[in-house]
Protein backbone atom coordinates (compact mmCIF):
# COMPACT_ATOMS: atom_id res chain seq x y z
CA UNK A 1 0.00 0.00 0.00
CA UNK A 2 1.11 3.50 -0.87
CA UNK A 3 1.38 6.43 1.18
CA UNK A 4 -1.19 8.06 -0.24
CA UNK A 5 -3.50 4.97 -0.30
CA UNK A 6 -3.25 4.78 3.61
CA UNK A 7 -3.84 8.73 3.37
CA UNK A 8 -7.05 7.58 1.77
CA UNK A 9 -7.69 4.67 3.46
CA UNK A 10 -7.43 6.40 7.31
CA UNK A 11 -8.68 8.73 5.67
CA UNK A 12 -6.02 11.97 6.42
CA UNK A 13 -2.60 11.63 6.83
CA UNK A 14 -1.42 8.10 7.67
CA UNK A 15 -0.50 7.69 11.19
CA UNK A 16 2.73 8.19 11.29
CA UNK A 17 3.28 11.00 9.98
CA UNK A 18 1.03 12.67 12.16
CA UNK A 19 2.34 10.71 15.27
CA UNK A 20 5.56 12.16 14.40
CA UNK A 21 4.79 15.15 13.21
CA UNK A 22 2.90 17.11 16.01
CA UNK A 23 3.08 19.80 14.46
CA UNK A 24 1.49 18.46 10.95
CA UNK A 25 -1.17 20.24 9.59
CA UNK A 26 -4.57 19.87 8.28
CA UNK A 27 -6.40 22.03 5.58
CA UNK A 28 -3.50 24.70 6.68
CA UNK A 29 -4.29 24.09 11.04
CA UNK A 30 -2.10 23.16 13.51
CA UNK A 31 -3.00 20.03 14.81
CA UNK A 32 -2.80 21.84 18.54
CA UNK A 33 -4.89 23.82 17.11
CA UNK A 34 -6.71 22.06 14.60
CA UNK A 35 -9.71 20.91 17.03
CA UNK A 36 -12.40 23.85 16.81
CA UNK A 37 -11.74 23.63 13.46
CA UNK A 38 -11.95 20.03 12.55
CA UNK A 39 -15.45 19.86 14.39
CA UNK A 40 -16.63 22.09 12.67
CA UNK A 41 -15.35 20.97 9.19
CA UNK A 42 -17.19 17.73 10.48
CA UNK A 43 -20.39 19.42 11.23
CA UNK A 44 -20.63 21.20 7.86
CA UNK A 45 -19.23 18.05 5.89
CA UNK A 46 -22.35 16.41 7.76
CA UNK A 47 -24.43 19.06 6.92
CA UNK A 48 -23.22 19.32 3.08
CA UNK A 49 -24.38 15.44 3.15
CA UNK A 50 -22.89 13.61 -0.33
CA UNK A 51 -21.46 15.43 -2.54
CA UNK A 52 -22.09 14.98 -6.95
CA UNK A 53 -19.55 13.74 -8.42
CA UNK A 54 -18.78 14.65 -12.42
CA UNK A 55 -15.58 12.94 -14.50
CA UNK A 56 -15.65 14.77 -17.51
CA UNK A 57 -13.64 13.45 -20.72
CA UNK A 58 -10.93 11.99 -18.39
CA UNK A 59 -7.93 10.48 -19.84
CA UNK A 60 -5.76 8.73 -18.05
CA UNK A 61 -2.41 7.61 -19.37
CA UNK A 62 0.22 5.45 -16.90
CA UNK A 63 3.91 6.34 -17.42
CA UNK A 64 5.32 3.82 -19.91
CA UNK A 65 2.55 2.70 -21.37
CA UNK A 66 0.61 3.81 -24.92
CA UNK A 67 -2.76 2.32 -23.06
CA UNK A 68 -5.85 4.78 -22.52
CA UNK A 69 -6.47 3.22 -19.04
CA UNK A 70 -9.18 5.90 -19.23
CA UNK A 71 -10.63 7.02 -22.38
CA UNK A 72 -12.64 9.84 -22.39
CA UNK A 73 -14.55 8.38 -19.15
CA UNK A 74 -17.40 10.24 -18.29
CA UNK A 75 -19.78 9.80 -14.99
CA UNK A 76 -22.12 11.95 -13.85
CA UNK A 77 -23.18 10.85 -9.69
CA UNK A 78 -26.16 12.22 -7.70
CA UNK A 79 -25.82 13.15 -4.26
CA UNK A 80 -26.34 10.01 -2.07
CA UNK A 81 -26.25 7.70 -5.11
CA UNK A 82 -24.56 4.74 -5.20
CA UNK A 83 -23.05 3.98 -8.45
CA UNK A 84 -21.30 0.45 -9.12
CA UNK A 85 -18.97 0.51 -11.82
CA UNK A 86 -19.06 -3.31 -13.27
CA UNK A 87 -16.38 -4.72 -15.75
CA UNK A 88 -13.86 -7.58 -16.55
CA UNK A 89 -10.23 -7.41 -15.08
CA UNK A 90 -8.52 -4.48 -16.53
CA UNK A 91 -10.97 -2.37 -18.27
CA UNK A 92 -10.58 0.49 -15.52
CA UNK A 93 -12.43 0.52 -12.83
CA UNK A 94 -9.89 0.94 -10.11
CA UNK A 95 -8.21 3.23 -12.20
CA UNK A 96 -11.20 5.46 -12.43
CA UNK A 97 -12.04 5.39 -8.65
CA UNK A 98 -8.43 6.43 -7.79
CA UNK A 99 -8.21 9.03 -10.42
CA UNK A 100 -11.44 10.41 -9.15
CA UNK A 101 -9.76 9.82 -5.40
CA UNK A 102 -6.49 11.64 -6.65
CA UNK A 103 -4.44 8.34 -6.24
CA UNK A 104 -3.55 8.70 -9.75
CA UNK A 105 -2.56 12.09 -12.01
CA UNK A 106 -5.04 12.09 -15.07
CA UNK A 107 -3.92 13.41 -18.86
CA UNK A 108 -7.00 15.35 -19.63
CA UNK A 109 -10.47 16.05 -18.84
CA UNK A 110 -11.57 17.11 -15.55
CA UNK A 111 -13.15 15.51 -12.10
CA UNK A 112 -15.73 18.00 -9.98
CA UNK A 113 -17.16 17.08 -6.68
CA UNK A 114 -20.40 18.71 -5.08
CA UNK A 115 -20.03 21.29 -8.02
CA UNK A 116 -16.21 22.38 -7.37
CA UNK A 117 -13.25 21.69 -9.55
CA UNK A 118 -10.85 19.03 -7.59
CA UNK A 119 -8.64 18.05 -11.05
CA UNK A 120 -5.16 18.14 -9.22
CA UNK A 121 -6.16 18.61 -5.19
CA UNK A 122 -4.25 16.37 -3.34
CA UNK A 123 -6.05 13.41 -2.16
CA UNK A 124 -6.26 14.61 1.25
CA UNK A 125 -8.42 17.68 0.28
CA UNK A 126 -10.92 16.13 -1.35
CA UNK A 127 -12.57 14.59 1.32
CA UNK A 128 -13.24 11.19 0.78
CA UNK A 129 -12.98 7.94 2.25
CA UNK A 130 -11.78 4.71 0.10
CA UNK A 131 -12.14 1.30 1.36
CA UNK A 132 -9.78 -1.41 -0.51
CA UNK A 133 -9.93 -5.18 -1.30
CA UNK A 134 -7.16 -5.79 1.10
CA UNK A 135 -7.83 -4.60 4.82
CA UNK A 136 -5.72 -2.11 5.32
CA UNK A 137 -6.24 -1.44 9.02
CA UNK A 138 -3.43 -0.79 11.63
CA UNK A 139 -2.90 -4.49 13.17
CA UNK A 140 -1.55 -3.48 16.65
CA UNK A 141 -4.36 -0.94 17.35
CA UNK A 142 -8.30 -2.36 18.71
CA UNK A 143 -11.16 -1.87 16.19
CA UNK A 144 -12.59 1.16 18.21
CA UNK A 145 -8.82 3.22 17.49
CA UNK A 146 -8.83 2.26 14.25
CA UNK A 147 -12.08 3.63 13.29
CA UNK A 148 -11.29 6.55 15.74
CA UNK A 149 -7.73 7.24 13.75
CA UNK A 150 -9.05 9.34 11.37
CA UNK A 151 -10.97 11.42 13.66
CA UNK A 152 -7.70 12.20 15.79
CA UNK A 153 -5.77 13.27 12.94
CA UNK A 154 -8.62 15.94 12.13
CA UNK A 155 -8.29 16.79 16.04
CA UNK A 156 -11.34 15.72 17.66
CA UNK A 157 -11.44 15.73 21.23
CA UNK A 158 -10.71 12.08 23.06
CA UNK A 159 -14.54 11.39 24.49
CA UNK A 160 -15.90 12.60 21.29
CA UNK A 161 -13.54 10.36 18.94
CA UNK A 162 -14.80 7.54 21.27
CA UNK A 163 -18.53 8.38 20.99
CA UNK A 164 -18.38 8.66 17.15
CA UNK A 165 -16.77 5.72 16.89
CA UNK A 166 -18.49 3.53 18.69
CA UNK A 167 -21.22 4.71 17.19
CA UNK A 168 -20.07 3.59 13.38
CA UNK A 169 -19.19 -0.15 14.61
CA UNK A 170 -22.81 0.03 16.19
CA UNK A 171 -23.75 0.28 12.33
CA UNK A 172 -21.58 -2.26 11.66
CA UNK A 173 -22.80 -4.52 13.94
CA UNK A 174 -19.23 -4.46 15.82
CA UNK A 175 -19.99 -2.79 19.29
CA UNK A 176 -18.61 -5.78 20.89
CA UNK A 177 -15.88 -6.09 19.30
CA UNK A 178 -14.64 -2.72 19.94
CA UNK A 179 -11.60 -3.78 22.01
CA UNK A 180 -10.69 -6.50 19.60
CA UNK A 181 -7.21 -6.10 18.27
CA UNK A 182 -7.96 -6.33 14.58
CA UNK A 183 -5.62 -8.89 13.46
CA UNK A 184 -7.72 -11.14 15.58
CA UNK A 185 -10.70 -10.52 13.61
CA UNK A 186 -11.72 -12.33 10.32
CA UNK A 187 -11.60 -10.95 7.09
CA UNK A 188 -15.50 -9.98 7.33
CA UNK A 189 -14.94 -8.12 10.33
CA UNK A 190 -11.70 -6.58 9.32
CA UNK A 191 -13.82 -4.98 6.39
CA UNK A 192 -16.44 -3.57 8.60
CA UNK A 193 -14.16 -1.94 10.64
CA UNK A 194 -12.58 -0.31 7.56
CA UNK A 195 -16.00 0.53 6.49
CA UNK A 196 -16.61 2.18 10.03
CA UNK A 197 -13.34 3.81 9.76
CA UNK A 198 -14.34 5.25 6.22
CA UNK A 199 -17.63 6.36 7.18
CA UNK A 200 -16.66 7.62 10.65
CA UNK A 201 -15.39 11.33 9.22
CA UNK A 202 -18.45 11.30 7.35
CA UNK A 203 -16.77 11.54 3.35
CA UNK A 204 -18.22 13.69 0.79
CA UNK A 205 -17.99 10.48 -1.17
CA UNK A 206 -17.00 6.81 0.04
CA UNK A 207 -15.00 4.49 -2.57
CA UNK A 208 -15.23 1.15 -2.60
CA UNK A 209 -12.60 -1.11 -4.68
CA UNK A 210 -13.62 -4.73 -4.57
CA UNK A 211 -14.24 -4.38 -1.14
CA UNK A 212 -15.73 -8.14 -0.71
CA UNK A 213 -13.03 -9.88 -3.04
CA UNK A 214 -11.19 -11.07 0.06
CA UNK A 215 -13.73 -13.00 1.59
CA UNK A 216 -16.05 -15.99 1.25
CA UNK A 217 -19.28 -16.40 -0.46
CA UNK A 218 -21.64 -15.97 2.80
CA UNK A 219 -20.12 -13.22 4.39
CA UNK A 220 -19.57 -11.43 1.36
CA UNK A 221 -23.72 -11.61 0.47
CA UNK A 222 -23.84 -10.65 3.82
CA UNK A 223 -21.65 -7.82 4.08
CA UNK A 224 -22.91 -6.28 0.72
CA UNK A 225 -26.42 -5.98 1.95
CA UNK A 226 -25.58 -4.45 4.96
CA UNK A 227 -23.42 -2.21 2.58
CA UNK A 228 -26.09 -1.22 0.95
CA UNK A 229 -28.35 -0.81 4.18
CA UNK A 230 -25.60 1.67 5.63
CA UNK A 231 -25.26 3.52 2.15
CA UNK A 232 -29.47 3.80 2.49
CA UNK A 233 -29.14 5.42 6.12
CA UNK A 234 -25.95 7.65 5.68
CA UNK A 235 -27.51 8.58 2.45
CA UNK A 236 -23.54 8.91 1.73
CA UNK A 237 -22.76 9.40 -2.66
CA UNK A 238 -20.68 5.96 -3.40
CA UNK A 239 -18.71 4.57 -5.98
CA UNK A 240 -18.61 0.77 -5.57
CA UNK A 241 -16.31 -1.08 -8.23
CA UNK A 242 -16.78 -4.75 -8.58
CA UNK A 243 -16.51 -7.70 -11.52
CA UNK A 244 -19.12 -9.73 -10.10
CA UNK A 245 -22.83 -8.86 -11.92
CA UNK A 246 -24.99 -10.43 -8.93
CA UNK A 247 -22.93 -7.96 -6.29
CA UNK A 248 -23.71 -4.96 -8.88
CA UNK A 249 -27.00 -6.01 -8.93
CA UNK A 250 -27.80 -6.18 -5.51
CA UNK A 251 -26.71 -2.64 -4.43
CA UNK A 252 -26.56 -0.15 -7.05
CA UNK A 253 -29.19 2.70 -7.64
CA UNK A 254 -26.92 2.80 -10.88
CA UNK A 255 -24.62 0.46 -12.78
CA UNK A 256 -22.35 1.54 -15.42
CA UNK A 257 -20.74 -1.15 -17.34
CA UNK A 258 -17.28 -0.20 -18.17
CA UNK A 259 -15.17 -1.95 -21.35
CA UNK A 260 -11.93 -0.46 -22.50
CA UNK A 261 -11.75 2.89 -19.99
CA UNK A 262 -15.37 3.67 -21.13
CA UNK A 263 -18.95 3.37 -19.44
CA UNK A 264 -20.44 1.57 -22.72
CA UNK A 265 -23.84 1.82 -20.75
CA UNK A 266 -25.23 3.17 -17.17
CA UNK A 267 -28.64 2.56 -16.26
CA UNK A 268 -30.68 1.44 -12.89
CA UNK A 269 -30.10 -2.42 -12.76
CA UNK A 270 -33.59 -3.55 -14.29
CA UNK A 271 -32.99 -0.86 -17.37
CA UNK A 272 -29.99 -2.66 -17.98
CA UNK A 273 -31.18 -5.65 -17.82
CA UNK A 274 -34.35 -5.49 -20.23
CA UNK A 275 -32.57 -2.69 -22.06
CA UNK A 276 -29.23 -3.27 -22.82
CA UNK A 277 -27.48 -1.00 -25.37
CA UNK A 278 -24.51 -3.23 -26.64
CA UNK A 279 -24.13 -6.81 -27.11
CA UNK A 280 -21.23 -6.38 -24.27
CA UNK A 281 -23.66 -4.94 -22.26
CA UNK A 282 -26.12 -7.56 -22.78
CA UNK A 283 -23.84 -10.39 -22.84
CA UNK A 284 -22.27 -8.88 -19.12
CA UNK A 285 -25.42 -9.06 -17.19
CA UNK A 286 -27.92 -12.06 -16.73
CA UNK A 287 -27.92 -14.81 -19.62
CA UNK A 288 -28.60 -14.19 -23.08
CA UNK A 289 -29.20 -16.11 -26.33
CA UNK A 290 -28.19 -15.22 -29.67
CA UNK A 291 -30.98 -15.90 -31.66
CA UNK A 292 -31.12 -15.75 -35.77
CA UNK A 293 -33.33 -13.58 -37.23
CA UNK A 294 -33.89 -11.10 -39.97
CA UNK A 295 -34.31 -7.12 -39.09
CA UNK A 296 -35.43 -3.79 -39.82
CA UNK A 297 -33.69 -2.14 -37.05
CA UNK A 298 -37.66 -1.70 -35.48
CA UNK A 299 -38.98 -5.31 -35.31
CA UNK A 300 -37.24 -8.68 -35.94
CA UNK A 301 -38.52 -12.05 -36.83
CA UNK A 302 -37.19 -14.93 -34.80
CA UNK A 303 -38.40 -18.55 -35.12
CA UNK A 304 -41.64 -17.25 -37.11
CA UNK A 305 -42.78 -14.59 -34.27
CA UNK A 306 -42.31 -11.26 -34.57
CA UNK A 307 -40.34 -9.01 -31.44
CA UNK A 308 -40.22 -4.98 -31.35
CA UNK A 309 -36.18 -4.18 -31.13
CA UNK A 310 -34.57 -2.02 -29.25
CA UNK A 311 -32.66 1.17 -30.11
CA UNK A 312 -29.32 0.60 -31.49
CA UNK A 313 -30.86 -2.93 -33.03
CA UNK A 314 -28.57 -3.93 -36.22
CA UNK A 315 -30.99 -4.19 -39.67
CA UNK A 316 -30.53 -7.15 -41.69
CA UNK A 317 -31.38 -10.33 -43.27
CA UNK A 318 -29.54 -12.05 -40.37
CA UNK A 319 -28.60 -10.95 -37.70
CA UNK A 320 -28.43 -12.43 -34.29
CA UNK A 321 -31.23 -11.56 -31.65
CA UNK A 322 -30.63 -11.66 -28.39
CA UNK A 323 -32.88 -12.86 -26.32
CA UNK A 324 -33.42 -13.93 -22.51
CA UNK A 325 -33.89 -16.93 -21.19
CA UNK A 326 -37.40 -15.93 -19.44
CA UNK A 327 -38.23 -14.50 -23.12
CA UNK A 328 -38.76 -17.88 -24.49
CA UNK A 329 -41.59 -20.21 -24.19
CA UNK A 330 -41.66 -24.24 -24.42
CA UNK A 331 -44.37 -26.65 -25.44
CA UNK A 332 -44.47 -30.20 -26.24
CA UNK A 333 -45.07 -30.46 -30.21
CA UNK A 334 -48.59 -32.31 -29.32
CA UNK A 335 -49.96 -29.18 -27.36
CA UNK A 336 -48.32 -26.75 -30.00
CA UNK A 337 -51.04 -25.20 -32.39
CA UNK A 338 -49.43 -22.30 -34.09
CA UNK A 339 -47.11 -22.24 -36.97
CA UNK A 340 -44.40 -19.85 -35.14
CA UNK A 341 -41.42 -21.38 -32.66
CA UNK A 342 -38.69 -24.07 -33.80
CA UNK A 343 -38.55 -28.03 -32.68
CA UNK A 344 -35.71 -28.56 -30.73
CA UNK A 345 -34.34 -31.23 -28.18
CA UNK A 346 -34.18 -31.18 -24.45
CA UNK A 347 -30.46 -31.58 -23.18
CA UNK A 348 -30.59 -30.46 -19.56
CA UNK A 349 -33.37 -29.77 -17.19
CA UNK A 350 -31.71 -27.54 -14.20
CA UNK A 351 -34.33 -26.76 -11.26
CA UNK A 352 -33.57 -23.88 -9.40
CA UNK A 353 -36.24 -23.99 -6.81
CA UNK A 354 -39.30 -21.65 -8.43
CA UNK A 355 -37.82 -22.03 -11.47
CA UNK A 356 -36.84 -24.47 -14.14
CA UNK A 357 -33.88 -23.73 -16.80
CA UNK A 358 -34.05 -26.53 -19.88
CA UNK A 359 -31.13 -26.69 -22.46
CA UNK A 360 -32.36 -27.63 -25.77
CA UNK A 361 -30.81 -27.78 -29.62
CA UNK A 362 -32.73 -26.78 -31.86
CA UNK A 363 -33.66 -29.66 -34.58
CA UNK A 364 -34.56 -28.25 -37.41
CA UNK A 365 -32.26 -28.35 -40.56
CA UNK A 366 -32.66 -24.02 -41.32
CA UNK A 367 -29.76 -23.35 -38.54
CA UNK A 368 -27.49 -26.08 -38.62
CA UNK A 369 -25.03 -23.95 -40.34
CA UNK A 370 -25.68 -20.96 -37.81
CA UNK A 371 -22.92 -20.38 -35.26
CA UNK A 372 -20.24 -21.33 -38.03
CA UNK A 373 -21.69 -24.71 -38.28
CA UNK A 374 -22.10 -25.26 -34.51
CA UNK A 375 -25.85 -26.53 -32.82
CA UNK A 376 -28.03 -23.50 -31.74
CA UNK A 377 -28.56 -23.98 -28.19
CA UNK A 378 -30.86 -22.10 -26.75
CA UNK A 379 -31.91 -21.90 -23.10
CA UNK A 380 -35.25 -21.42 -21.78
CA UNK A 381 -36.00 -20.62 -18.06
CA UNK A 382 -40.15 -20.87 -16.99
CA UNK A 383 -41.48 -20.72 -13.51
CA UNK A 384 -41.42 -24.58 -12.03
CA UNK A 385 -45.12 -24.76 -12.77
CA UNK A 386 -45.02 -24.36 -16.24
CA UNK A 387 -42.67 -26.92 -17.64
CA UNK A 388 -44.81 -29.72 -19.16
CA UNK A 389 -45.40 -32.98 -17.19
CA UNK A 390 -43.20 -35.40 -17.24
CA UNK A 391 -40.74 -33.42 -20.05
CA UNK A 392 -36.90 -35.47 -19.58
CA UNK A 393 -33.83 -35.16 -21.34
CA UNK A 394 -34.14 -36.45 -25.25
CA UNK A 395 -37.74 -35.35 -25.80
CA UNK A 396 -38.60 -32.95 -28.32
CA UNK A 397 -40.06 -29.76 -27.61
CA UNK A 398 -41.31 -26.65 -29.55
CA UNK A 399 -39.49 -23.60 -28.50
CA UNK A 400 -40.83 -19.57 -28.94
CA UNK A 401 -39.96 -16.55 -27.97
CA UNK A 402 -42.11 -13.81 -26.42
CA UNK A 403 -42.79 -10.88 -27.91
CA UNK A 404 -40.88 -8.69 -25.39
CA UNK A 405 -38.44 -5.85 -26.66
CA UNK A 406 -34.66 -7.26 -27.47
CA UNK A 407 -31.33 -6.36 -28.88
CA UNK A 408 -30.34 -7.00 -32.94
CA UNK A 409 -26.83 -7.33 -33.36
N1 LIG B 1 0.26 1.22 -12.24
C1 LIG B 1 0.02 0.89 -13.51
N2 LIG B 1 0.94 1.03 -14.49
C2 LIG B 1 0.68 0.73 -15.77
N3 LIG B 1 -0.50 0.25 -16.20
C3 LIG B 1 -1.47 0.07 -15.28
C4 LIG B 1 -1.26 0.37 -13.90
N4 LIG B 1 -2.42 0.10 -13.24
C5 LIG B 1 -3.28 -0.37 -14.16
N5 LIG B 1 -2.72 -0.38 -15.38
C6 LIG B 1 -3.39 -0.78 -16.65
O1 LIG B 1 -4.53 0.04 -16.85
C7 LIG B 1 -5.64 -0.71 -17.29
C8 LIG B 1 -6.79 -0.62 -16.31
O2 LIG B 1 -6.41 -1.23 -15.09
P1 LIG B 1 -7.34 -1.22 -13.80
O3 LIG B 1 -7.94 0.12 -13.62
O4 LIG B 1 -6.53 -1.75 -12.66
O5 LIG B 1 -8.49 -2.27 -14.21
P2 LIG B 1 -9.59 -3.01 -13.31
O6 LIG B 1 -9.59 -2.39 -11.96
O7 LIG B 1 -10.86 -2.84 -14.06
O8 LIG B 1 -9.17 -4.45 -13.28
C9 LIG B 1 -5.11 -2.12 -17.51
O9 LIG B 1 -4.74 -2.24 -18.85
C10 LIG B 1 -3.91 -2.19 -16.59
O10 LIG B 1 -2.97 -3.11 -17.06
MG1 LIG C 1 -9.22 -3.24 -10.05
Amino acid sequence: MTVDEKTLATPAQTEDEFKNDPTATLQGVKAKDVTKAAKKLLKESAERGGGSIQMQDVVKIYPGSTVHALDDFNLDIKPGEMVVLLGGSGCGKSTALRSLAGLEDIQGGRIMVGGQDVTGVPVNKREMAMVFQAYSLFPHMTALENVAFGLEVRGVGKEERRRIAMEQLELVGLKDQAKKYTQQMSGGQQQRVALARALAIKPRVLLLDEPLSALDAKVRVQLRDEIRRIQLNTGTTTVFVTHDQEEALAVADRIGVMNHGRIEQIAAPQDLYQRPATEYVATFIGLTNRLPGASNGEEAVVFGQRLPLLPNSATGDSVAVLVRPENLTLALPSQHDSNIGEHARVEVIHFLGSLVRVDTVITSGEFQRWNKGEQLKVTVQLPANELPAGLATGDEVVVTPRAVAALAC
